[in-house]
């Protein structure tokens, strides 16, 4: 995969995933929950997508994941169509979907059989095992689902999803049940995952932090109805960031009140189809004359400046309207 300087996908290389024109109505619904939704992702970029509660974000990833039909717009993955599930994609749900009468162990050997079934027994065992440590469960693969807590299996849910090594993984709060310290761990494991595989990811998260840590580029989603990417923001932090030092960067806390900042005013702002079909890309704090540093505010009558305050502002997830 071509790489920048900084080890981040070619901003030149081909979308390896395209959305195009996305909407979704539920049936009995006036308006739709989001529509005319475009975005790419190159290969081996990771996206997250924030948004508040409802404006839609599970529904976008479960069209990705060939498990839900839009009522309108395209999905294409390395030129193809997608029309429904496949091996090429990884979910981990929001809720875990865990097959409660198998263990562990065969929750994933399941999945890791779908994919390889030419394998042994014994490789499957081996591959499976290789995956539940990486997650710390080791102690627990031969337990079924209910004898587990919310945060295992989730990452049971994890393990099941990066065990089948897909081209795109598809993650929707993946960390959400999750101590602070299991947390902690299984982000870094993500990172370096993500380093040495060239993964391709697109996240759900509600966590600024943790987006900042993860995403190359992070979708701002405003809220519904007629809920729209409305910005784009371009990490400029460098790709081997770290959670013990991140915040010593100053352009971690214009990001994170650019974030917050859209959160708490803008989302709203652009509800009821008012964000843009397309939507500019920003580079929070950069100096005016960067690349798209001024498209946020051309997206923005009420002109909101790019944060670069380094004051942080709180942030509390809540419904949109
Ligand atoms: N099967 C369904 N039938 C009707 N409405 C639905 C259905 N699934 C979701 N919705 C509605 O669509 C909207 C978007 O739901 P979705 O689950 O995609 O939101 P979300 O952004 O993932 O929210 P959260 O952050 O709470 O997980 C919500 O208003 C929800 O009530
Ligand atoms: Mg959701």
């Amino acid at each position: 995969m071509p790489t920048d300087r900084n080890n981040r996908p070619d901003s030149d290389a081909a979308p390896f995933l395209q959305v195009e024109q996305l909407g979704k109505t539920y049936p009995g619904a006036a308006a739709p929950v989001f529509d005319r939704v475009n975005f790419q992702i190159r290969e081996g970029e990771f996206v997250c997508i924030i948004g508040h509660s409802g404006c839609g974000k599970t529904t976008i990833l479960n069209v990705l994941a060939g498990l839900e039909t839009a009522s309108a717009g395209h999905v294409f993955m390395d030129r193809r169509e997608v029309a429904g599930p496949g091996l090429e994609r990884g979910v981990v749900f929001q809720g875990h979907a865990l097959m409660p009468w198998l263990s562990v162990r065969r929750n994933i050997a399941f999945a890791v059989r779908s994919k390889w079934p030419d394998w042994t027994r014994v490789e499957v065992d081996a591959h499976v095992e290789r995956y539940v440590a990486l997650v710390g469960l080791a102690e627990a693969i031969d337990k079924k689902p209910q004898a587990l807590s919310g945060g295992m299996k989730q990452r049971v849910g994890i393990a099941r999803a990066f065990a089948i090594q897909p081209r795109m993984l598809l993650l929707d709060e993946p960390f959400g049940a999750l101590d602070a310290l299991t947390r902690g761990t299984i982000q870094d494991e993500l990172l370096r995952i993500c380093a040495e595989t060239h993964q391709t990811v697109f996240m759900i998260t509600h966590d600024v932090d943790e987006a900042i840590l993860l995403a190359d580029r992070i979708l701002l989603m405003s809220n519904g109805p007629q809920a729209r990417i409305g910005e784009i923001v371009i990490n400029t932090m460098p790709r081997d960031r770290r959670r013990a030092t991140l915040h010593h960067d100053p352009q971690y806390y214009r990001i994170r009140n650019h974030l917050v900042d859209f959160l708490v005013a803008r989302s709203q702002q652009l509800s009821h189809g008012r964000a843009p079909e397309l939507p500019p890309s920003v580079r929070p704090g950069l100096d005016e004359g960067s690349d798209t540093g001024n498209a946020a505010d051309a997206a923005d009558p009420g002109g909101t400046p790019a944060g670069d305050d380094a004051e942080v502002i709180p942030f509390h997830p809540r419904r949109s309207a």
